[in-house]
């Protein structure tokens, strides 16, 4: 949905504008080259395998972007430093990016049999392993059910407790095994997987405490008549934008301009298959 999120956020030359996860620099490259000559963007990732990739494509701009290795839940110190007090626009194009699931090293995805790990930012302390290998059995039932919306979160959550009395849950593949024997009359078109999977990143990485900390800060920051674009790519996280643009706007100080959030069209939905859950929303501030 490049196209459709270059052109919500109205970009003229001269502004500044804040990409809060640049990622490999794929949106950002087409938001430099609309607000250069004199405009600046500021580019932040909790990765920072991300910003390096960042900083090659956006090399022949190095002079008008900072790349910031931060979690955009800081955002606002981040601008303070930066000296920048409003912003002309703010992209958010959330959750993980293809990089970081198709990397065998990080334990993202159970496509790749690796340890344990799902930290976006290897600087935090707690990796899945962690999480999997420690945690209580109620506190992972409650995760696994409140992120991953798994509806057999407590027979899953037995049964990792059971095999690490055994022996610890070391690799994605011990762990989709664990699970597919969980829910072993489950199986759909999705691997049964994938939501204990989810759960446990967002719970690794916080990522919707984030999501609406940051947010709030982004739209704080921005300038009268200015945007902000939100890209999600599951129902948590939309919900959090939905009801955050919806708070705002009902005390007047943002015009939510798309009423439903925008979806991909059905030739992106075919040549790129995560863009099939991928939601736009768009809003103006006051
Ligand atoms: C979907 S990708 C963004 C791709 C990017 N728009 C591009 O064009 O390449 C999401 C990126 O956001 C980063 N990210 C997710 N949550 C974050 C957070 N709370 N703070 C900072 N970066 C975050 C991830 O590390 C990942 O690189």
């Amino acid at each position: 949905m490049l196209d459709e999120v270059i052109s919500s956020l109205n970009l003229r030359p001269g502004y500044t504008v804040l990409d809060a996860t640049v990622g490999g620099g794929g949106h950002a490259i087409e938001i430099i080259k609309k607000i250069c000559p004199g405009g600046r963007l500021i580019g932040i990732d909790a990765d920072v395998a991300a910003l390096a990739r960042a900083g090659e494509t956006l090399q022949s701009f190095a002079g008008s972007c900072r790349l910031i290795h931060d979690n955009f839940r800081n955002l606002d110190v981040i601008l303070d430093a930066e000296g920048v007090q409003k912003l002309d626009a703010c992209l958010l194009d959330v959750g993980i990016s293809s990089f970081q699931i198709n990397d065998g090293d990080r334990g993202f995805s159970f496509q790749h049999d690796a340890k344990l790990d799902m930290r976006m930012d290897l600087g935090l302390e707690r990796s899945a392993w962690d999480v999997v290998n420690r945690y209580k059995e109620e506190d992972l039932a409650e995760l696994i059910r409140n992120y991953g919306e798994e509806r057999f979160a407590r027979r899953v959550a037995r049964y990792i407790v059971n095999e690490r009395r055994e022996k610890t849950i070391d690799t994605t593949e011990q762990l989709r095994l664990l699970i597919h024997k969980a829910l072993r009359l489950r199986r759909g078109r999705i691997d049964p997987a994938t939501r204990t999977f989810q759960a446990i990143r967002i719970e690794v990485n916080d990522e919707l405490r984030a999501l609406e900390e940051g947010l709030k800060k982004a739209v704080e920051h921005l300038a009268p008549c200015r945007r902000i674009v939100v890209l999600s790519f599951h129902s948590l996280e939309d919900r959090i934008v939905k009801n955050t643009f919806k708070a705002y706007a009902a005390r007047g100080d943002l015009k939510i301009i798309t009423k439903k959030p925008q979806v991909a069209s059905d030739r992106e939905r075919v040549s790129n298959p995560r863009s099939r859950s991928a939601k736009l929303r768009v809003a103006e501030r006051i």
